[in-house]
């Protein structure tokens, strides 16, 4: 039988926010031969975090940051290398979509990796701005209204 799949919020900090840092850095930074500076890790401190766990295993996470007037900002969406492809990421950021909604978000935004855009307008996410670099790589800001 495969193990359960669960999702969870979670603190700076917590164990699961560990084993999140360990998947963010394999699937967002070795690739590109970077590692997470202190001054990005700071910003975890005040975040909500998301895990999608199989077992006591962490296979998906994202973060939420509070960016005022109502709109919140989705960021760090990875899902393990081995998973990706099969749903957990769309499921993870319906979660993340709902916890934001349920606390009065009224819109949601991301730096979506340039690879990543698809994904983001299947989930409902429009372009709002020209391309920009980050981490080194091309990025647009996406934006969806939760409804
Ligand atoms: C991008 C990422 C978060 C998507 O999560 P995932 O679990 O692989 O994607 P899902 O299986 O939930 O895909 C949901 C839908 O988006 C599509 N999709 C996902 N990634 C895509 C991509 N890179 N290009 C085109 N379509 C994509 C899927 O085909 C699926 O379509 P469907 O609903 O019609 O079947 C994940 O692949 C990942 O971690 N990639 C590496 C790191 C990364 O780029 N993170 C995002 C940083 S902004």
């Amino acid at each position: 039988m495969e193990p359960k799949q669960t999702i969870k919020f979670f603190r700076y900090d917590s164990p699961e926010y560990k084993l999140a840092l360990e998947l963010r850095t394999k699937v967002l930074r070795i690739p590109l031969g970077l590692n997470f500076t202190d001054a990005e890790l700071r910003k975890d401190v005040t975040d909500i975090h998301f895990g999608l766990f199989e077992g006591t295993g962490i296979i998906a996470c994202l973060t939420l940051s509070s960016a005022g007037k109502g709109r919140v900002k989705m960021r760090q969406v990875a899902v393990a290398n081995n998973v990706q492809g099969k749903g957990l990421g769309k499921a993870l950021s319906a979660a993340a979509e709902r916890f934001a909604k349920e606390r009065g978000f009224k819109s949601i935004f991301c730096h979506a990796r340039k690879t990543a855009v698809p994904f983001y307008e299947k989930l409902g996410y429009k372009i709002t701005g020209d391309e920009f670099t980050e981490v080194n790589i091309p990025h647009y800001s996406m934006e969806k209204r939760l409804e």
